[in-house]
């Protein structure tokens, strides 16, 4: 068993262990003196693990609710939590109740956001189920869901009461999710953690799943507990984004999952940076080495203008400068602070 302390305004402990899906009703019940728990999941994972979850709750007394929503990012939307909403006020839930995420980051997103809002704020746990989820989305306490315009752009913060990972439920997940999950894992190797990655470059990542979980969480807890609220550090998180996201944009978010994009996106900046002068020489080839060795791809048809002008348009940096992260060197980084109206010119296109 790892267990983490995340010292955000109100603090909570992720707990790290083989089979803790059963336990579960112990560590909720360790932070909520609730009558009531919904556990919330989508269509996939609901039939592996909802059961489990379940029995785990109602052992400690917790009347249990279950809601199912059809898996997809495509549900991430304001109406899918008005169902929610409706399934606890069917239930009677109340503000002393409790919220369980059992699911990947689509899932920890919403029922975060439904129970931030509901009553004006109620409990919830994180027992995430995918890589991504269990190495970034489950901590933090960003929550929300997507407009048709644009991603993520309802939300609050608002933070989970536990976090419950069970590498077990890796088990499960459809082919190429693990490698997804893998482009975050190697971002926080990239900018925090020159010993994670080259832990990486010398081991199978399927070999060592446990440490690159608790290491990548312990780094994403070190940032989230120093800038709650997005104010300065955790924009370091972003490293890779900016063009990871124009590349989904550009893929229209099918075809290239966030993971790889995040990956491509790091590798085609740090080859810039690298060949400005603000990278160490030769850190690229180790990132792309690195997608290399865990299946993920390396480049991308778009050019780099046609990136560029994608990240245009983004309604969460319409009108200020965008926010980069630059490696000085595999992981240290610093944040650089682009006008939208120079990058053609710094970006040399
Ligand atoms: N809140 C944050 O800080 C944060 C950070 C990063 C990403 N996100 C969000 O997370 C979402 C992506 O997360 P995701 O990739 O986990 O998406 P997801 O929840 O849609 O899960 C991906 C797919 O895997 C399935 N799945 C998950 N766990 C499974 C398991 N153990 N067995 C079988 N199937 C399983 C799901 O049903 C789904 O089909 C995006 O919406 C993104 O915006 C949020
Ligand atoms: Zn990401």
């Amino acid at each position: 068993m790892k267990t983490l302390d995340v010292n955000t305004g109100a603090p909570y402990k992720i707990y790290i262990e083989h089979g803790i899906l059963d336990e579960a009703g112990k560590y909720v019940r360790e932070v909520s003196g609730a009558l009531r728990a919904v556990i919330i999941s989508d269509s996939n994972v609901a039939p592996f693990y909802a059961g489990r979850v379940e029995s785990s709750l109602k052992k400690e007394g917790f009347e249990t609710s279950v809601f199912v929503f059809e898996a997809g990012e495509e549900r991430k939307r304001l109406s899918t939590i008005e169902k929610m909403y409706m399934h606890f006020f069917d239930h009677n839930i109340t503000r002393t109740d409790i919220v369980v995420a059992l699911g990947g980051g689509v899932t920890g997103d919403m029922a975060g956001f439904a129970a931030a809002s509901y009553l004006r704020g109620i409990d919830f746990v994180q027992i995430p189920t995918s890589l991504l989820s269990q190495v970034d989305s489950s901590v933090g306490g960003k929550t929300g869901v997507d407009l048709p315009g644009g991603k993520n752009l309802v939300g609050a913060f608002w933070q989970p009461r536990v976090v419950l990972i069970d590498p077990d439920t890796l088990d499960t997940l459809p082919a190429g999710l693990y490698e997804d999950g893998m482009g975050e894992v190697i971002k926080y190797g990239c900018i925090k953690s020159r010993s994670l990655f080259e832990l990486l470059e010398k081991e199978n990542a399927r070999d060592i799943t446990d440490e690159i979980i608790c290491r990548s969480v312990a780094i994403k807890r070190d940032v989230v507990s120093e800038d709650e609220r997005e104010s300065g550090l955790r924009a370091i998180l972003n490293f890779g984004h900016t063009f990871g996201h124009a590349l989904e944009k550009l893929h229209g978010y099918s075809g290239l999952t966030h993971g790889e994009a995040v990956g491509i996106g790091a590798l085609m900046l740090t080859e810039i940076t690298e060949a400005k002068g603000i990278t160490e020489k030769g850190v690229s080839e180790r990132i792309r080495a690195l997608l290399e060795k865990n299946n993920m791809p390396t480049g991308d048809s778009f050019t780099l203008e046609e990136i560029i002008g994608a990240t245009r348009g983004d309604k969460k940096t319409a009108g200020n400068d965008l926010k980069f992260v630059f490696l000085k060197d595999i992981g240290d980084c610093y944040i650089h602070k682009l006008p939208t109206n120079s990058m053609m010119d710094f970006f040399g296109v």
